[in-house]
């Protein structure tokens, strides 16, 4: 059994919050987020018992999780950044533009910075995490946790379960689209490069019905609800045990960039 992953974890967002009630919203709105991580990364999330009835489209493949602990720090930056030790690290006013995506007093962290990611883009991470652009993954305002929200950061249907997180986290632990290409002789090198999820060329959206969507081979079944499709936030909800083992392989090569 593999030690459970911690990963201290640190919110940006680029607006200033005035008021202790706004800060209250954030925090909230942060944790949701947090929470959101770790159900869907440890296979807790309440809607995986749903690919049960899917089992028959996807023979060899099974839901998995990477064991792992997303956990908003609680403690001062020793480079300094407003924070007292018990704080959660939440910041206000940051967003690294101009920095690389990068911010040195906040190395050790992953570090999420809500802000508009681009003309219609949810979010986006580096493949495989990077520890030389600071561990930073971009959130979009309206797609940044569950619940109300805050003011300017009001989750949007259908990105409004937090996902769009889920999603762009399994980019920076190194898995590509299950949609990246149909499969070639060798399924470990080819596609998404991970053997239990089918081979697929073109992605999905909305909320396709399991086994409707074909892949690329004749007898295989498109895995739409599959984190890294992009179907809606409510129709997502597993990782494959190939893509958690892949994680776990990417996780073990920067784990040592990550504070305790
Ligand atoms: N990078 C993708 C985009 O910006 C993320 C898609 C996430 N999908 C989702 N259901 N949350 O479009
Ligand atoms: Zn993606
Ligand atoms: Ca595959």
């Amino acid at each position: 059994v593999n030690n459970i992953i911690r990963i201290p974890v640190a919110v940006h967002f680029p607006s200033v919050a005035t008021t202790s009630t706004q800060k209250v919203c954030f925090r909230t709105l942060a944790q949701s987020q947090i929470n959101i991580l770790n159900a869907d990364y440890n296979g807790t999330n309440a809607d995986i018992s749903n690919f049960v009835n899917d089992a028959s489209f996807y023979p060899g493949t099974n839901t998995g999780s990477l064991q792992v602990e997303f956990v908003l720090a609680t403690q001062n930056h020793p480079a300094g950044t407003g924070l007292v030790n018990g704080d959660l690290a939440v910041t206000f006013g940051t967003d690294f533009l101009g920095n690389n995506d990068n911010d040195a007093t906040w190395a050790g962290y992953l570090n999420l910075v809500c802000r508009n990611a681009g003309n219609g883009i949810l979010g986006y991470s580096p493949l495989g995490g990077s520890p030389s652009a600071g561990m930073t993954v971009v959130i979009a305002k309206s797609a940044f946790g569950s619940g109300n929200g805050c003011t300017g950061y009001v989750p949007g249907s259908p990105y409004d379960l937090g996902r769009t997180l889920t999603h762009e986290l399994g980019h920076f632990f190194n898995l590509d689209h299950t949609f990246e290409s149909c499969d070639g002789a060798n399924c470990a090198t080819s596609g998404d490069r991970v053997c239990d999820t089918p081979s697929l060329s073109i992605e999905n959206y909305d909320c396709p019905v399991a086994g409707d969507v074909a892949g690329c081979q004749p007898t295989e079944y498109a895995l739409t609800m599959n984190y890294m499709d992009y179907v809606n936030d409510a129709c997502m909800y597993m990782f494959t045990a190939g893509q958690a083992a892949r994680m776990q392989a990417w996780y073990n090569t920067i784990a040592s960039q990550f504070k305790t």
